[in-house]
């Protein structure tokens, strides 16, 4: 049956071209006010003006739900590591006494203090782990996530890591999209030789994950201490080959050579880009790769420096938001919280952070034909909000306003503000 969703205050729709946005394009929201979204079959059928959506034949029988507030697409967030199996609560009591990432990780703490608890946790406990966190991100307005594994890093804990967010996926209504990162970090059985250990990845999981197609992109830790630039160029390139998109985590703790590493071999985004450099930014242009900001890391980790929003988006290369969930740098779900940190630290405007955490984020995930904007054809993914203008949820931080989620036409989280009206 078809759904009227009406009496919209604000809707930001980012109709426009099926591409990711640059520069002034991402500062075009698609505003409509008093509006309205009618859905069928899991797509949008139209969006818009109320008067002018409810003159749609389809939206005389269909159910209407007074909806109210602010509309935007569902976010996409583009970059999880929502599979982990313990907090890292030691490295969170050193991080509050002063201690570096680095020393973090010199003390034994880090992504590889994560792989234990990873390796001896049953693959159906991950799957209903990850699936009750899918539900903190439904309810804060989030339709779609990428979500790494890389706490594995070992051939069987790698698979199950992504059997088992396939198998969370279908407990869920959030939308899942798998990412191999097996190459996250060097695990002790390699002795710190990150050589060895990558050649071991490339011979033994990535042929793997892609036969049993398990995974959709590909990422690696470019940074000292985890893989090289040349590393990372030759191992995106293999996956790319095997049929994996690249992606890359670059330039998050120092200027490395990562960003430009990811664009060579194709890189769909580049993320974290906190010290990228202009020549490293015209590189992720000329490539056509999405910057992913994920300043919620900054922010957990008590950094003075964030990304250089202004400077990426100047030089027109798509920017996308999102909030790097993990257990050791971010330890949070709620992409509003990563609007504000965006505006307040990175100097992006209202427009810009929303449209990098809807559409941009969905072109970072290769599926911005489909999600990420409010029109006919796309998916019926919509997060409504308690606000009168989109502007509040840049500047309200710290809860979510996210009052009813909406993934495929269907309700998915309603913090019970609907009036479902039935048949008129
Ligand atoms: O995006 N930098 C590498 N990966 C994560 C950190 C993961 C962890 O510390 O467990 C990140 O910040
Ligand atoms: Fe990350």
């Amino acid at each position: 049956m078809a759904v009227l969703f009406t009496g919209i205050d604000q809707l930001l729709t980012f109709a426009g071209e099926k591409a990711a946005r640059a520069g002034a394009a991402m500062r075009e929201t698609g505003l409509v006010e008093d509006a309205a979204v009618l859905a069928d079959k899991g797509l949008i059928v139209a969006a818009g003006p109320r008067a002018a959506v409810s003159r749609h034949p389809l939206a005389k029988k269909a159910k209407k739900v007074e909806a109210r507030g602010v509309c935007l697409p569902g976010f996409v967030d583009s970059h999880t590591h929502a599979v982990f199996a313990e907090p890292r609560l030691k490295d969170f009591s050193m991080r509050t006494a002063g201690a570096t990432y680095q020393e973090i990780k010199a003390a034994g703490g880090g992504i590889i203090s994560s792989i234990g608890a990873v390796r001896r946790q049953p693959q159906a406990a991950m799957a209903e782990q990850l699936a009750r966190r899918a539900e903190l991100f439904l309810r804060c307005g989030t339709t779609t996530m990428e979500v790494k594994s890389g706490y594995g890093l070992s051939l069987d804990s790698e698979l199950k890591m992504l059997r088992a967010v396939k198998a969370a996926a279908r407990k869920t209504p959030l939308e899942m999209t798998p990412t191999l990162l097996a190459a996250h970090g060097v695990p002790p059985e390699f002795d710190g030789d990150s050589r060895k250990y990558l050649d071991y990845v490339t011979r033994e999981i990535l042929p793997k994950a892609v036969s049993e197609k398990l995974a959709v992109f590909v990422d690696i830790f470019c940074e000292k201490g985890y893989f090289t630039p040349e590393q990372t160029r030759a191992y995106l390139k293999e996956a790319a080959r095997l049929g994996l998109k690249p992606k890359v985590h670059s330039e998050q703790l120092s200027n490395y050579g990562g960003t430009r590493a990811g664009a060579a071999a194709g890189a769909i985004s580049a993320d974290h880009a906190d010290h990228v450099f202009a020549e490293d930014i015209a590189a992720m242009r000329e490539a056509g790769t999405i910057a992913a900001l994920l300043p919620a890391s900054n922010y957990y980790l008590g950094l003075a420096k964030y990304p250089p929003a202004r400077e990426i988006i100047e030089a027109g290369v798509p920017v996308a938001l999102a909030t790097d969930f993990n257990p050791g740098t971010c330890p949070c779900w709620n992409m509003q919280f990563v609007l504000s940190v965006a505006c307040t630290h990175c100097a992006m405007t209202p427009e810009e952070a929303l449209c990098a955490a809807t559409v941009n984020g969905a072109w970072a995930l290769g599926a911005g034909d489909r999600l990420g904007a409010v029109m006919p054809g796309m998916s019926a993914d919509l997060a409504f909000f308690e606000a009168a203008d989109y502007r509040e949820l840049c500047y309200y931080f710290g809860d979510s306003q996210c009052r009813v989620t909406v993934k495929r036409g269907e309700v998915v989280f309603d913090r019970g503000q609907l009036k479902a009206g039935g048949k008129k």
